[in-house]
């Protein structure tokens, strides 16, 4: 099994380099990209030994979806830059592993066709100023199948990308597009970021559907805060993976303080530089019921397809279950904030 690592340096190679940037890059210098990763290194695990770890379940239950291992697989745009699979080949290998798959809004496979091969779908949405659009396609995703609705919410502006501006990326290659964006005539619209977006929306879309809503790109307690009082699911502590605000808090630092307001009310799933299982059990330590990885599996896309996405998540499943055990936790829950220094 290749190491992540290993799969990105393969998909830097097979991928145009200004799609390879797409993925890889942030915003502006790119320290909040770098600070999510290095937030990872500068904390330690504190090993408890002799707690009888032989049997290991790393089963866990988000917002009503059962996930196999405390990881799923975050929303990304366009995985057919990846791969000419693309998402079905993401949400296969993610079914096969028994987790969660969050469909971008910006997805280059139409959500309906995503759903024939997902197991557990959710539906991630940038609220659009044309709300009856945004119905319908929030409709679209739940009638699919999709079992939550993810409300990306630190994307008021568009962050500003330095490498998408080097290599003058702005559209999709011919014969790509975002197929959740079409609308009844089938025009592809343009994706807006929702500038004018408040909390008072929140209402209005928690009636739009059945479905649980998750609130993503929260990192102020403050605002997980509110998230609470407005009846959301769930939070993912998230910058977008350093691609929105440069400068802003890593994920990981950010997790503390929304732990110890939101004090278990909802779920709360961690993104932003989960590399490894070690990663993993940091993060649930600290106070996250889950993580989401966003570039690792677009590294293990563009490698390999579907088996590069299995690799991907196999990994960091068997690592996970490895740092779990020498934690001396035979699951999730039995992870404490003391094991992390
Ligand atoms: C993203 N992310 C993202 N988030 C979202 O809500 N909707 C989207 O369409 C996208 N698109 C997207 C494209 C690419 C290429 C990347 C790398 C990221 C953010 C994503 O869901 C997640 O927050 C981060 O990717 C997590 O960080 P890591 O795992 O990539 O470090």
């Amino acid at each position: 099994m290749r190491t992540i690592a290993e799969l990105e340096a393969i998909a830097r190679e097979r991928m145009e380099p200004a799609h390879y940037d797409y993925y890889a890059g942030g915003s502006g210098d790119e320290a909040t990209l770098r600070a999510n990763e290095e937030e990872f290194r500068r904390r330690v695990l504190v090993p408890r030994v002799l707690r009888g770890v032989g049997k290991r379940d790393l089963a866990v239950e988000i917002a009503g979806s059962p996930l196999s291992m405390p990881v799923l697989v975050c929303p990304t745009a366009f995985h057919r830059l990846a791969h000419s699979d693309g998402e079905l080949a993401t949400a296969q290998a993610t079914a096969e592993a028994g987790t969660v798959f969050v469909c971008s809004m910006a997805s280059t496979t139409a959500v309906e066709d995503v759903a024939k091969v997902a197991d557990v779908l959710w539906f991630q949405l940038y609220v659009q100023s044309d709300r009856e659009f945004t119905e319908s396609v929030i409709s679209r995703a739940e009638n699919a199948g999709a079992r939550a609705l993810v409300v990306t919410a630190d994307s008021a502006v568009r962050g500003r990308r330095e490498r998408e501006h080097r290599h003058a990326f702005h559209d999709l290659p011919p014969g790509l597009a975002a197929e959740n964006m079409r609308d009844s005539t089938g025009r592809v619209r343009d994706i807006e970021m929702p500038a004018g977006l408040t909390w008072d929306d929140l209402i209005w879309l928690r009636n739009t559907t059945k479905m649980p809503v998750l609130l993503k790109g929260v990192v102020h307690p403050e605002d997980a805060r509110r998230a609470v009082e407005a009846g959301i699911d769930g939070i993912f502590v998230s910058n977008h993976g350093g691609r929105q605000l440069d400068g802003a808090i890593s994920s990981l630092a950010a997790l503390p303080a929304i732990v110890s307001v939101v004090d278990g009310q909802v779920p709360l799933i961690l993104d932003g530089g989960v590399r490894s299982g070690a990663d993993v059990v940091k993060a649930l330590a600290l106070g996250a019921d889950a993580v989401g990885v966003g570039r690792p599996v677009l590294w293990g896309l563009a490698a390999a397809g579907q088996e590069g996405v299995a690799e991907v998540l196999e990994r960091l499943r068997e690592e996970t279950d490895t740092a779990l055990g020498l934690c001396g936790a035979r699951t999730p829950g039995e992870l404490t904030a003391d094991l992390v220094r």
